[in-house]
């Protein structure tokens, strides 16, 4: 067990990726909001709440990249666009999106941002806040942390989303780390005069006015240096929050990239499970086991830093595309060298699309240059990636599986023990238990809550059950409440929690 503060300032920095954001930037956040919460005389352990919301706070960015992604192209360009634009400032959109040309979109494309994007902003908001909130619970934090991380949308003038609070409704917390980020964003660009006439303009609208007193240079001193990390470790354990183990954290990140496309949802525990049940076959010991646990979760945390519209590209990539794909366990390997996680845990999740006739990515390692626990994690996620739909493909059929993967066996890529023992293990890893359904949800709400999961809009649900799609909308509607969640991401999360999915 470990305090998990210890975790997730280095593994923050995969938020900053998923966002567009230069390295640190969450940290810096952390940091700024500190700086203010103690100019205000705020208590150690409303300091240490402070930085834990400033650091998960974006943790639920990937809760709706796809629908950003099919509505807007490159989502993750478009965000580094607009993170510190006023929403609700149409020309300070348009001037970031086209003029400064920071989006990569054509007028026409910008155009339909502002004129079609619809409750786009609302849901946006309202996924991402219940997925940090949930995020949050499962890593034992308190409720108030959980609470502030609905508010991240919220502005001063009520003009925020997704409920519209207003002034002093939105928690001191919120308020103040919405003013940081701002801050960090836009600090190293203007003189503190230059910054301080670009602030006054938004506060009393996006801000708490009572905060602008607090805004001088003093606020960025050091905030390149090394030791903000450092900084912020003695700031967060200055209260120290109930201990988790370093699974149950590798597992909320995790989970933090599946969301990232409907394709992928429960992908990484799906594959820890299954690469389990291979190691315990090909008696791997205890240590390795513990080691190719958190790889299995943490793998994939490169992959926040591609565009969904080149992880859901219904067509064949372009080079380029290609290669930011090959190159994601080498982005993974970098998000965990800060970390404390043994060196296994780093080489494990590196080394997962390797193969053994050097085949693979991103090192082209051969043979027993990829360890043993590789090699399970490496048929582990193969085997789930083929049982699963993808944007290009239908998944697998039990048959088209065992073909395919044995013909990777006799190319030499894949090893064909690792092989055996995963489908051996396959008709265990099929059989599910009851769902724990503690909603109350009828079966019919499951039912459609599944489909909510995969993805599907009420008219393809409805299509697909013959029903109407007000009746799907009233399901969905029933199903949120019993919940008490108001996303698609939310329910997702929840019933993945709960094993309905
Ligand atoms: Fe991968």
């Amino acid at each position: 067990m470990i305090q998990v503060h210890q975790l997730i300032i280095p593994l923050s920095l995969s938020c900053d990726l998923a966002n567009g954001n230069p390295a640190e930037t969450a940290l810096r956040t952390a940091i700024i909001s500190i700086r203010i919460g103690e100019r205000l005389g705020m208590s150690k352990f409303h300091i240490s709440n402070l930085a834990y919301i400033s650091i998960i706070r974006f943790m639920g960015c990937t809760s709706y990249s796809s629908e950003e992604a099919s509505f807007l192209g490159n989502e993750i360009l478009i965000r580094r666009a607009l993170a510190h634009v006023d929403p609700d400032d149409s020309w300070e959109v348009i001037q970031n999106l086209f003029f400064k040309n920071r989006s990569g979109l054509s007028w026409k494309g910008v155009k339909n941002i502002l004129v079609n994007s619809g409750n786009l902003y609302h849901d946006m908001a309202a996924s991402h806040c219940d997925t940090a909130g949930l995020f949050a619970a499962d890593l034992g934090l308190p409720s108030e942390v959980q609470k502030a991380l609905h508010e991240f949308y919220e502005r001063w003038d009520g003009k925020g989303e997704p409920i519209g609070l207003k002034g002093e409704e939105i928690s001191i917390y919120a308020r103040i780390i919405s003013l940081a980020y701002f801050l960090e964003l836009v600090h190293d660009r203007l003189s503190i005069s230059e910054l301080m006439s670009f602030v006054k303009k938004k506060m009393s609208k996006q801000f708490d006015p009572s905060l602008a007193q607090h805004i001088d240079e003093e606020l960025f001193f050091n905030l390149s240096d090394e030791s903000i990390a450092k900084e912020l470790e003695k700031a967060m354990s200055a209260k120290s929050f109930a201990s988790q183990s370093e699974e149950k954290i590798a597992e909320v990140f995790g989970k933090m990239v599946d969301l990232k496309s409907q394709f992928t949802v429960n992908h990484s525990s799906q594959v820890c499970e299954l690469a389990i049940k291979i190691a315990e076959s090909l008696s791997l010991d205890e240590n390795e086991m513990d080691s190719l646990k958190l790889a299995a979760y943490l793998k994939d945390l490169g992959m926040l830093s591609i565009p969904n519209q080149i992880i859901e590209s219904k067509s064949s990539l372009k080079i380029s595309e290609k290669e930011s794909i090959r190159l994601h366990p080498y982005t993974t390997m970098r998000i965990l060298s800060p970390t404390n996680l043994p060196t296994a845990v780093s080489e494990i999740a590196g080394t997962h699309h390797e193969r053994l006739d050097g085949s693979g990515y991103h090192r082209s390692l051969k043979d027993s240059g990829i360890s043993k626990s590789s090699r399970v994690l490496a048929v582990a996620d193969q085997i789930v990636a083929m049982r699963s739909n993808r944007s290009y493909r239908k998944a697998f059929s039990e048959t088209e599986l065992k073909k395919e993967i044995y013909k990777d066996v006799k190319d030499g890529k894949l090893c064909k023990n690792t092989v055996d023992a995963g489908l051996e293990s396959l008709g265990y890893y099929i059989k599910k238990s009851k769902p724990k359904n503690s909603f109350g949800l009828t079966e019919r709400e499951i039912e459609v809550l599944q489909k909510i999961s995969q993805g599907l809009t009420n008219p393809e649900i409805a299509k697909e059950f013959k029903l109407s799609p007000r009746t799907i909308q009233h399901h969905s509607i029933h199903i949120y409440n019993k919940m008490g969640v108001s996303s698609r991401a939310g329910a997702t999360l929840l019933a993945i929690q709960n094993g309905i999915i």
